[in-house]
């Protein structure tokens, strides 16, 4: 389909099903080409409906074998059948049974919707759109029905079946080499969350009670010799499920929970209701294979894929425009989960830190949309930053805006009243409207109003009447589609700082009990009386809004926060803040003032002295520098990548430099003793000993070479592996070449590890890095219809290489766009993904902008396009 005719779905027309479908019975005989599905639906008229309607069900590239109206085998007159629809005119006006036979191929399936296989398994996934892609069917997410599901297959080539729910029945056919399998699933739920599996597996299995004594059997079935590397996701999932009781009383309702890992998935990982579908990179875990930040991403994913069993099963979404209402809500439910069991500030700076670096990015950019959508042409395209990463501030927004208890009861109310029903953003604020007696109308307007709002504050100290105020002014840039801004309600939780630490005991009336100041205008101050010296104001502490601030504070007070500030989310912004002004000049002018580094090299010295042996994973955040896509975003126009990596390269040098013997002190005490732990205290240690190395290399690449390859040789778990070798391929040379030559063959049967190595690989800033692509592309370890690699070698190369991805001469651009295209045949939610690398093509400098505007194009004249990518070209070029 073209562009142009892809039509628009908008918000403003839902409008209730015609008709329901109360139960579903579905009859699987899986086979690797002609797999028959059977779908039984027992169906009435919607009262909500019109009562005139025709019938219409989805499809996708199905093939109709046969279709009967209660038992009797419709003719052809009786029905419009087309791989995309089925529509019977005249359906009954009252309850009937519609059976439906179609033959689906899911070998051929290479776009990882609705039923194909991964490594020889059987497997789905439905989210959105894909359940139309096994049978017909009023494929939105409110209808809900009860299902059960009958899985037939090969015993040799499918021992074992699961799908939703229950486990009913299972046996063998006669002698045929076939068996089956019953699931039953008793909560009703909407297609979307359909799910079955069947194939050749491993399983890791434990037994859980819940807090009212029920017994639940989870199991984790991977491919079959990998077993143990499922355990910590396995214990993962019982942290999870014991959090979740304890923090939001919410308790499991099945029988068993399964989790299936496939080697071919579009996304993470898919809750199905009580059989979550997991990419294998967010299962499989081994001290010889995943770093420490894959044990975290496990962590997570495993916990937010079991969290949507209350937010997003239980209460589903009443259609595609509310998703941020399940997930939004369920990261930040997984962030909070992640926050209590490492350490919460350390966790605060991670998620901030891929806000900006994804949902900022996104927001500043052509494919800028609301949390909640007013309008889509391709909901795939809505799995963005905004839905999940902004849609979880907003979240923690009202959290910090009505209180830890408060918000607590207005849980509990949402559920309450929405549990088994299909909901929407309004259902979940009154809730909390309702517990708290608030208006929360202002508020609602953060699910509406695209864009990052711009803060800016004003500082102003009065000796003689000891007071201090604060002028707050508020801007949201306009966004696609929305010229035009109002104001927002950001809270803004703040405190002072005396520049040596001592307490202030000033006081004001506009900050809550809470230490929160709501800004809700687009101006307003703050005065604090009571100020006995001059103070420095922390502002936006742990990060309270997802807001841009701009602070009229020099240097030298904002080392005081590094210093003093008790938040620790501000000592950290606070290093950032000065890095990122250092940066910034140093890209565009080209030098800033030695005393300016000097000056800031001295406190992270003092910082490192101070603080680096007590936490050191804080410590390693704080010794980071921003990245050169932050730099970018920073500048926001006429940007050049050559300039900000020659800056960044600069300022990592001189910090290096200034702070070697203490870098070398710490590296050498922090040398890795004893077995390997993924805990995060842990991993702490590990990550400053590795920024200490990053920034010794930086320093003096000759000794930075011997450090990392005395390093690499000595690693006893990838995480120290990889950060090595990292290092290394940032000085060319031998060593290098041999490093990753040796790396590559000790992991060539390692896929999740390739990954890596291709990733370092895309990501090494120098010319040569196009060809180096283009050969690993004919890696026998490569394939074009695996997400994982395809994100691994294509998707690092256009995300993380700033410099060669926006190449001067325009050949990075071309390699994304042709390689866009070649997957957009196979996979087009993958190539879309891809595409929106383009993102940032307006904010280049003008010869990088059109090659990248003519890159845009070449992919836009294609004919067949799919509409994934369609949809992302179009916006992209408005
Ligand atoms: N709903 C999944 C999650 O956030 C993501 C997903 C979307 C997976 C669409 C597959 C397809 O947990
Ligand atoms: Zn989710």
């Amino acid at each position: 389909m073209r562009t142009e005719t892809a039509p628009v779905i908008r918000l403003e027309d839902y409008r209730p099903s015609d008709f329901l479908i109360d139960q579903v019975e579905l009859d699987v005989k899986l086979h690797p080409t002609e797999t028959r599905v059977i779908a039984t639906l027992a169906m009435r008229p919607n009262p909500a409906g019109r009562s005139d309607a025709p019938l219409v069900l989805d499809g996708d590239e199905l093939n109709l074998k046969s279709v009967a109206l209660d038992g009797r085998v419709l003719s052809d007159e009786e029905f419009e059948a087309s791989p995309h629809s089925l529509t019977i005119a005249q359906a009954p006006r009252q309850a009937f049974t519609l059976t439906i036979e179609t033959e689906i191929n899911p070998t051929a399936n290479t776009k990882l919707m609705g039923l194909y296989r991964s490594s020889g398994n059987y497997c789905t996934q439905c989210e959105a759109e894909g359940f139309r892609r096994i049978t017909y069917f009023l494929d939105r997410p409110d209808i809900l029905s009860v299902y059960t599901t009958r899985i037939e297959a090969d015993r040799e080539e499918a021992p074992v079946l699961l799908g939703n729910g229950n486990p009913v029945e299972s046996g063998s056919i006669d002698d045929s080499g076939r068996h089956y399998a019953v699931w039953h699933d008793p909560h009703p739920k909407p297609s979307y969350l359909f799910a079955l599996v069947g194939g050749r597996l491993g399983r890791v299995a434990e037994s859980f009670t819940t807090m009212s004594g029920r017994e639940v059997e989870l199991a984790i079935y991977v491919e079959p010799g990998k077993e143990n590397r499922a355990d910590y996701a396995l214990e993962a999932l019982e942290r999870s499920m014991r959090w979740d009781e304890r923090v939001f009383g919410l308790e499991y309702d099945l029988d068993v929970f399964n989790i299936v890992a496939v080697s071919d998935f579009n996304m993470g990982a898919m809750e199905n209701k009580g059989l979550n579908i997991f990419n294998d990179k967010y299962v499989l875990a081994s001290p010889e294979t995943a770093t420490d930040m894959d044990y975290a991403h496990i962590e997570a994913i495993i916990a937010h894929e079991y969290f949507h069993n209350w937010t997003g099963n239980r209460v589903t979404c009443r259609d595609w425009f509310q998703l941020c209402l399940k997930e939004g809500l369920t990261v930040f439910r997984d962030q909070e989960f992640s926050s209590d069991e490492r350490s919460r500030p350390v966790h605060r700076i991670a998620e901030v830190k891929t806000l900006r670096a994804r949902q900022f990015l996104e927001d500043s950019s052509p494919l800028s949309h609301p949390v909640r959508p007013n309008q889509y042409r391709e909901i795939n395209n809505f799995y963005t930053a905004t839905v999940y990463e902004k849609g979880a501030e907003i979240v923690r927004m009202l959290k910090t805006i009505i209180g830890e208890q408060d918000f607590r009861h207005g849980m509990d109310l949402y559920f309450e009243r929405c549990d088994g029903t299909a909901a929407t953003v309004e259902d979940f604020l009154n809730a909390f409207a309702e517990v708290t007696g608030r208006d929360l109308s202002h508020f609602a307007r953060w699910y509406e109003q695209s864009g990052t709002p711009r803060v800016k504050v004003k500082s102003q100290y009065d000796e003689a009447g000891q007071t201090y105020r604060l002028d707050f002014t508020q801007v949201t840039p306009p966004t696609p589609g929305q010229a035009k801004k109002e104001p927002m309600a950001i809270p803004v939780a703040l405190g002072l700082v005396s520049h040596d630490g001592s307490p202030l005991s000033a006081t004001c009336d506009q900050v809550d009990e809470r230490g929160v100041f709501l800004f809700d205008k687009a101006a307003d101050s703050i005065t604090f009386t009571g100020v006995t010296s001059l103070p420095v104001p922390s502002l936006f502490r742990g990060f309270s809004a997802p807001v841009k601030v701009s602070l009229d504070l020099p240097n030298a007070e904002l080392l005081v926060l590094l210093r003093h500030d008790t938040d620790a989310f501000n000592r950290w912004q606070a290093a950032q803040t000065v890095a990122m002004r250092l940066l910034a000049s140093l890209s565009i002018e080209g030098q800033v003032a030695d005393e300016e580094i000097d000056a800031f090299s001295t406190a992270l010295c003092a910082f490192i002295d101070r603080d680096a042996e007590n936490d050191p994973a804080f410590a390693a955040l704080v010794m980071t520098l921003p990245s050169e896509a932050d730099i970018a975003q920073e500048i926001g126009q006429d940007v050049n990548p050559d300039a900000i990596h020659r800056a960044r390269s600069e300022l990592r040098r001189r910090i290096g430099a200034a702070c070697s013997k203490r870098l070398q002190r710490i590296y050498a005490a922090f040398t890795e003793t004893g077995p390997y732990s993924p805990d995060a205290a842990s991993a702490g240690r590990r990550s400053l000993r590795n920024a200490c190395l990053d920034l010794l290399a930086a320093a003096d690449p000759i000794a930075g070479e011997a450090l990392a390859s005395a390093q690499l040789e000595a690693a006893t778990n990838m995480t120290d592996r990889l950060a090595s070798l990292s290092v290394l391929t940032t000085i060319p040379g031998t060593v290098r070449d041999d490093a990753i030559a040796w790396f590559g063959e000790r992991y060539r049967n390692e896929p999740l590890v390739i990954d890596k190595w291709f990733t370092l690989q895309a990501a090494i800033p120098e010319d040569q890095t196009l060809e180096r692509v283009k050969n690993l592309m004919q890696h026998p370890a490569f394939s074009i219809s695996n997400p994982n690699r395809v994100r691994s070698l294509i998707g690092s190369f256009a995300m993380l290489n700033q410099v060669q991805f926006n190449r001067a001469d325009g050949a990075g651009y071309r390699l994304l766009a042709s390689i866009v295209l070649r997957a957009d045949e196979l996979n087009p939610q993958l190539a879309a993904r891809l595409l929106t690398a383009f993102s940032t093509w307006r904010m280049m400098e003008i010869s990088r902008r059109n090659h990248a505007e003519e890159a845009l194009r070449s992919i836009a004249q294609k004919p067949n396009l799919s509409r994934d990518v369609g949809d992302i070209v179009s916006r992209s070029l408005e």
